[in-house]
């Protein structure tokens, strides 16, 4: 029998995931917890508290406690890791479990020891921290051990970070705060600026996916989208076409385009050669937006493919290089 669980954790602005070494993934919910402003008593974690969303009364707050991939709000993660150690170890277990957790590579050592402190805290034996864009390549399935560049691109929920992975480690990266969250955002600021139509953050993100394209649809497409008129305050229905919404997120997808175009830059030429042989790999939620790849491969002028179940590389990296401690060592912190 083994004494000790061994877990990965993916603390994703938008989604949390939890890998058990062994089995695969055990927990995937929505990074959102609903509090009681009087109390702060945790009401709801996950999935329970993100049907809260926009519609809590004023007794109860509806919190994303991590921002952009960090810890915004310390003890509402502390609670939630505490909830989903709970969750995946049952009731059984005498030992707290291991657990590695990924980090952007962007993050400074307080934000990085803020982790480690919440994980241990939440009831952990032991934590460790390994970086995302390595985390997201191993998940994609990338040999990232060899001596050649690849380059990952992962776009999540709040941030879209590039790197450059060569011999196990990250080369370069850059990142900017810009992921699915901000789409949402400025969806529902073009329907309340274009159609005086207000809607919450669910029907933007649900626009996003049915009718939003990184490229503009040859055809394009038009969806029913049922809000609050923002003059009257009666309920509106207001009929949106994927071209509106097309320039309305562009400029946000020029930003991610920068940000591997100044990764790029600042790779050292034999392996920018690599990344042109072997193409872009793309992973993170919002990768799936559709024709993102081809906005990439438009833009920069190398090959972009989206990772197979993009939204799982960074947990499946993860919970890999806690299967394999002796292959990864080295990125391990
Ligand atoms: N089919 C889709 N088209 C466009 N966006 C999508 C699609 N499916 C999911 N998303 C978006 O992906 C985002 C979540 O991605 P992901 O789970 O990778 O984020 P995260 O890891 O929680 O965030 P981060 O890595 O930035 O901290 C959400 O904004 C969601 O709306
Ligand atoms: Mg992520």
């Amino acid at each position: 029998m083994k004494l000790f669980k061994k877990l990965a954790i993916d603390l994703g602005t938008a989604n949390s995931i939890v890998w058990e070494a062994g089995v695969g993934i055990v927990l995937n919910e929505p990074t959102v917890v609903a509090v009681g402003v009087d109390d702060a008593k945790i009401l709801a974690v996950g999935n329970e508290a993100k049907k809260m969303l926009g519609k809590n009364p004023e007794y109860i707050e509806v919190i994303r406690p991590m921002e952009d991939g960090v810890i915004a709000d310390y003890e509402v993660t502390e609670a939630m890791i505490k909830y989903f150690l709970k969750q995946v170890m049952g009731s059984a277990w005498f030992f707290g479990p291991e657990v590695m957790v990924c980090v952007p590579a962007g993050v400074t050592q307080v934000e990085q020891r803020a982790v480690v402190d919440a994980t241990l805290s939440a009831g952990a034996r032991k934590a460790y921290l390994i970086d995302e864009p390595l985390a997201a390549a191993i998940g994609a399935k990338i040999p990232v051990s060899e001596p050649f560049g690849n380059m990952i691109v992962d776009i999540g929920g709040g941030a879209a970070e590039a790197a450059v992975i060569a011999l196990g480690g990250v080369v370069t990266h850059k990142t900017v705060r810009v992921g699915g969250n901000k789409i949402d955002k400025v969806i529902m600021e073009f329907l309340r600026k274009k159609n005086n139509l207000i809607i919450g953050e669910q029907t933007a993100e649900a626009i996003k996916i049915k009718i939003g394209s990184a490229i503009k649809l040859k055809r394009p497409e038009t969806m029913e989208v049922n809000g609050r008129d923002s003059v009257y305050g009666l309920p509106k229905m207001v009929a949106v076409d994927s071209d509106q919404i097309y320039e309305a997120i562009r400029p946000l997808l020029d930003n991610i385009i920068t940000v591997i175009r100044d990764t790029l830059e600042t790779t050292p030429p034999e392996l920018v050669a690599d990344i042109v042989d072997r193409g872009i790999v793309l992973s993170g939620g919002t990768s799936q937006l559709r024709n993102f790849n081809t906005l990439v491969t438009r833009e920069i002028g190398v090959s972009a493919h989206v990772a197979p179940e993009p939204q799982f590389c960074v947990i499946k990296g993860t919970g890999i290089a806690l299967e394999n401690l002796e292959v990864y060592w080295r990125a391990i912190r």
